[in-house]
């Protein structure tokens, strides 16, 4: 079936599976910030913005992003360069492939909430998980 989305405001019309996720169609479509991680709704590495407000693609079929705008990391590209430099000068230089679903969450934090608490980023950033590191 034939969708039409907006990714990183330009419009992205394709076909999809039923049962294909937002996850898979970003990727064959060459938005590969989107990781897979475990792919059961757990780690956080597969997360976008739909309609800015971030979701876990993996678990989140494409067709009902039909009409919707999806953000990816590539979207947010100089929030995300900075806060890539940042993590990398405090010493948080492993392999990096959870930094993009991070990012995502963070970037959303800094925009939605004035002065968060430790406990509020906390809570807000679980869902985030590094597989290299401790
Ligand atoms: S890949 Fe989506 S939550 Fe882990
Ligand atoms: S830095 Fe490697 S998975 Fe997090």
């Amino acid at each position: 079936m034939k969708i039409d989305i907006v990714v990183n405001k330009s419009l992205l019309s394709t076909h999809v599976d039923p049962d294909e996720t937002l996850l898979e169609v970003l990727r064959k479509k060459g938005y590969t910030s989107v990781k897979q991680g475990c792919d059961t709704s757990n780690c956080g590495l597969c997360t976008v913005w739909l309609d800015g407000t971030p979701i876990l693609s993996c678990s989140y079929l494409a067709v009902r992003a039909e009409g919707k705008e999806v953000t990816t990391l590539e979207g947010i590209k100089e929030e995300a360069q900075k806060f890539g430099a940042f993590l990398s000068e405090e010493g948080g230089e492993q392999c990096g492939f959870c930094s993009p679903g991070l990012i995502m969450n963070v970037v959303y934090l800094k925009k939605n909430f004035t002065n968060p608490s430790e406990d509020e980023i906390n809570t807000f950033l679980a869902g985030n998980l590094c597989r290299c590191t401790g």
